[in-house]
């Protein structure tokens, strides 16, 4: 290998105050750790001598503790985006140390082409085989790696030796142009690869090479509770049905699955639900259930950007790759979330919302209009686009204490136009083809917990008359219940 290696100290030490870096990966998927940690410790150094050290940084999504975690720590950052989940960064967005704002996944790369948001002038990417050539393998996340590759001036390699080179051939790397000269996007199945299985740069901008042997891996998730399970359960029989009625064709459509414990939960009730036949998935994250499904033979393909999978099930992909490959691809995001793609291959999106209100509209994001969670990531690039767009929530959280669902969200994702059907372990409310106030009463009958129904039916008999039933006096009271007493059902409307 003709590349200069260096230790990921010495990778740091090119990158200076001011610098912005977008760093490769999806999730902690495909996201480097050793050098951003670096990164995080020469800020440190600097802040000790009293001199500013701060990076502007972009990734795919969320990453891993070494990369949010330790340059949040390490008051490191200038301004962050698209997406993140690490409670260290997210304590540092919201008392105001990190400027964040919060994106649509699928914009980013074009935005950093198009010139809205400034270049990068570092990529740090994550690999698993680089060529004297200039071929890139990435490892188990695209993100908006290509783009990055292609803008920034130099380019850092995480060489991650614990993650086999054969992964080669599990991505399919493709980059739009940008418009007036864009195209289709010629997929037109879901299994279709139109680019590269490997990112091709310029090798003259590689600055060093940093090895790693730490593989990618997510900590296990929660045993599905009853409550999951029951949503999982609601959401399976939802689909089942809108297959009996000739709504969703017999042989069913994609499915873009969202993130967490609930999106796990779901997908084991698709799984074994026996009139739902062996399906495609288009979607974002690749979790273990995923894999689960694609062994039992219920996951024909999968289409996505990162294999977010917990260690045992990354170790049986490195292993049995060659399989795999038959069943997986791994897209940038521009690719994997494509609105283009979401509206033309029929997609039946499956995400949680935090909050829901009676009217239709979803919060993803914020909690009480103000402290922000992790992001909108894909949510809304499938939403607005969907076949059938389906809101999944428990409805209730802190044990009881918060009704997921309120006169009027703290905080507008989805709006009511973008969301059809809204699942919670109470049950299904389709909102289909209802007008706001028909809305109202099939959400608080099907989905609202039983705590919370007379409290809001109080509220629906009071609204003023109108379109729509809102109450713009005491829409919030929920919320300033909580704020004021820790438990919204001491509200009075
Ligand atoms: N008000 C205040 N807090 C609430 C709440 C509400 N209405 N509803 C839930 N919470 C709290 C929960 O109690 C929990 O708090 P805790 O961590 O202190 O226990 C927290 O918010 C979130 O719960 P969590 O278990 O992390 O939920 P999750 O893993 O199911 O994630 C989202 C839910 C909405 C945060 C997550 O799906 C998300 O970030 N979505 C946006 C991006 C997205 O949809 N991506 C997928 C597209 S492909």
């Amino acid at each position: 290998m003709n590349y200069k290696i260096l230790t990921a100290d010495q990778a740091a030490a090119l990158i200076n105050n001011g610098d912005i870096v977008g760093f490769s990966g999806f999730t902690p998927a495909g996201s480097p750790s050793a050098v951003p940690d670096a990164i995080a410790k020469r800020a440190e150094e600097f802040h000790q001598r009293g001199e500013e050290f701060k990076i502007g940084v972009y990734t795919g999504a969320s990453t891993g503790n070494m990369l949010d975690g330790s340059l949040a720590r390490s008051k490191a950052v200038i301004f962050r985006t698209p997406y993140q989940s690490h409670s260290d960064m997210r304590n540092a967005i919201n008392n105001g140390e990190v400027a964040y704002f919060d994106m649509h996944l699928s914009h980013l790369a074009q935005e950093l082409r198009y010139g809205f948001l400034p270049k990068p002038k570092f990529a740090v990417i994550e690999a698993c085989d680089i060529t004297d050539d200039g071929e890139v393998v990435l490892t188990a996340g695209v993100g908006i790696s290509p783009t990055i590759c292609r803008l920034a001036d130099h380019i850092i390699i995480e060489l991650n030796e614990a993650m086999p080179a054969t992964l080669r051939g599990i991505h399919d790397i493709y980059e739009p142009l940008d418009p007036p000269a864009r195209e289709p996007i010629p997929i037109r199945h879901v299994s279709d690869h139109i680019g590269s299985p490997v990112v091709k740069i310029n090798p003259s901008k590689v600055v060093g090479v940093v090895k790693t042997a730490t593989p990618n891996a997510i900590a296990p998730f929660a045993e599905v509770d009853e409550v999951t399970a029951t949503i999982g359960n609601n959401v399976a029989l939802f689909l089942e049905n809108e297959i009996k009625a000739g709504r969703i064709p017999k042989e069913f459509l994609p499915i873009q699955s969202g993130v967490g414990n609930i999106a796990n939960a779901v997908l084991g009730s698709l799984g074994s639900s026996e009139h739902i036949p062996p399906f495609e998935m288009y979607t974002e994250v690749i979790q273990d259930a995923v894999i689960g499904l694609i062994r039992k033979g219920k996951v024909k393909f999968v289409s996505g950007c990162s294999l977010t999978v917990s260690a045992d099930v990354m170790d049986d992909i490195n292993h049995n790759v060659e399989m795999f490959k038959k069943h997986v691809v791994l897209r940038p995001q521009e690719l994997s979330n494509n609105p283009e793609l979401v509206r033309r291959l029929g997609l039946i999106t499956i995400n949680t919302a935090l909050e829901a209100d009676i009217l239709g509209n979803i919060n993803s994001t914020h909690v009480l209009g103000t402290k922000m969670m992790n992001g909108i990531g894909g949510s809304g690039d499938f939403t607005r686009n969907a076949y059938i767009s389906i809101y999944t929530c428990p409805s209730v959280a802190k044990g009881g204490k918060i009704s997921a669902i309120v006169p009027l969200v703290s905080h507008v994702d989805h709006s009511e136009h973008s969301v059809k059907i809204l699942i919670t372990e109470q049950g299904i409310a389709d909102l289909r083809g209802k007008s706001p106030r028909q809305r109202a009463e099939e959400i608080i009958n099907n989905c609202v917990h039983p705590d919370y129904r007379p409290l809001l039916r109080e509220y629906l008999a009071k609204v003023p008359s109108g379109h729509t039933p809102l109450n713009m006096n005491n829409c919030f009271e929920m919320h300033k219940a909580f704020m004021e007493t820790g438990d919204m059902r001491q509200v009075k409307f």
